[in-house]
């Protein structure tokens, strides 16, 4: 079976011919995955702005949607059902990939499914990679699992039971993990996306002279619930940027000389560095210490990570090796870091899982608050 993916809910304009071979547990090979991002556009505001996204949406997706065809070698009467995203995410954007899959659909005849944004990226744990390894088994999630979903608009623990059964433990009370990491790189000057833009800087640093000299607070990580809430750690930033800078303003002016810098010559790379490192590891610290609770608790077979924040590679390797030492018998899937990101191969995956569920979906419209579980 030839399914499209359609992806439009932030700023990336996406589209993926997936070919699944139809079993109990389904093998997914990736045919083609088309990724047009927005990043040069927004990174001008240091955000996405909603109607400037739909914009490029409109003018990118019948290009992206020609070149998956071209990279699958296909033709649009080779496709047998359509996945768009119905949400969460950007309302106008949402409705730019649904209108789009609609028409297609009633053009050339094929079902069309609703795919729900978070749920697509748990989903991206399921698809196998090119090179195929010679008889790679297909990808398997054992249930009960616990899925941390981190992207810049959610940040979700989700206890999930079976394929479609999904129960949200806690989330975001505030800002997104991405959404601290981009605002806080705004703060510093980093420019956007920030999770990348600060793990790059926090890299720089030697380990051994990591997070001795500085510490931002880790909200709500004793707290017995499954919340988050990252918009104090945004705050704490904010202060320590502007107390570094009143002192260094100081300094300058009683040397006499005021020049005007940038924040990043005005801290220097180093205390920049020890900044990004310290931003990266709060976040994280909560992110795990969560996660790995609500895995025990829960008796989770396997822990999930996803969304763009899980390209975090210190997360990545934090995460697996806490699960190897507390809770080995857990199994631990993160997908490959370019599929963390949004992408349509996830909604492919995830559109074809609701095909098996609903053969005759009737009505498909954006809804930008949808959660995990709801009805689509
Ligand atoms: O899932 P995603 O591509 O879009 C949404 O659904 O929001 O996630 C985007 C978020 C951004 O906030 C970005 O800063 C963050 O993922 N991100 C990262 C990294 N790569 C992307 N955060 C930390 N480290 C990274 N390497
Ligand atoms: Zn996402």
């Amino acid at each position: 079976m030839i399914v499209l993916g359609i992806e439009t809910s932030c700023d990336d304009t996406c589209a993926a011919i997936l070919k699944v071979e139809r079993k109990k547990s389904p093998d997914f090979d990736i045919l083609s995955n088309i990724v047009s991002s927005q990043i040069k556009l927004h990174a001008k505001y240091g955000g996405v702005y909603p109607f400037l996204a739909k914009r490029e949406h409109q003018k990118n997706l019948p290009l992206v949607f020609k070149k998956a065809l071209k990279n699958a070698n296909f033709f649009k009467k080779n496709i047998d059902l359509i996945a768009v995203t119905v949400g969460p995410g950007l309302e106008p954007c949402l409705w730019t990939g649904v209108n789009f899959a609609k028409r297609l659909a009633e053009k050339i005849k094929v079902p069309l499914v609703p795919v729900n944004h978070i749920e697509a990226h748990i989903f991206a744990n399921l698809v196998n990679l090119k090179p195929k390894i010679k008889n790679q088994k297909p990808k398997k999630i054992i249930f009960p699992a616990v899925c941390l979903i981190v992207s810049g608009g959610h940040t979700e623990l989700i206890l999930m039971k079976k394929i479609g059964s999904y129960k949200i433990l806690g989330e975001t009370r505030d800002d997104a993990a991405g959404e601290c990491f981009d605002k806080t790189a705004r703060i510093l000057g980093l420019g956007y996306p920030g999770g990348p833009a600060i793990a790059a800087q926090a890299t720089i640093l030697p380990k051994a002279t990591f997070n001795k000299s500085l510490k931002l607070p880790r909200p709500m990580i004793h707290q017995k619930n499954y919340d988050f809430s990252f918009s104090g750690l945004k705050t704490a930033v904010l202060y320590l940027i502007q107390k570094l800078k009143n002192e260094k303003t100081k300094e300058i002016k009683n040397n006499k000389k005021i020049i005007s810098l940038s924040l990043y010559r005005f801290l220097g790379s180093w205390l920049t560095s020890v900044i990004c490192a310290e931003i990266q590891q709060a976040i994280i610290d909560v992110l795990i210490h969560k996660t790995l609770r609500a895995a025990k608790e829960h008796k989770a077979k396997t822990i999930i990570l996803g969304g763009g924040v899980a390209a975090n590679k210190e997360l990545r390797q934090q995460l697996a090796e806490i699960i190897k030492r507390e809770t080995p018998s857990c199994l631990f899937l993160v997908p490959p870091p370019q599929f963390c990101i949004d992408n349509a191969v996830m909604v492919a995956a995830a559109g074809y899982f609701n095909w098996l569920k609903n053969k005759n979906w009737k009505k498909i419209e954006a809804n930008a608050n949808l959660k995990i579980g709801e009805s689509l």
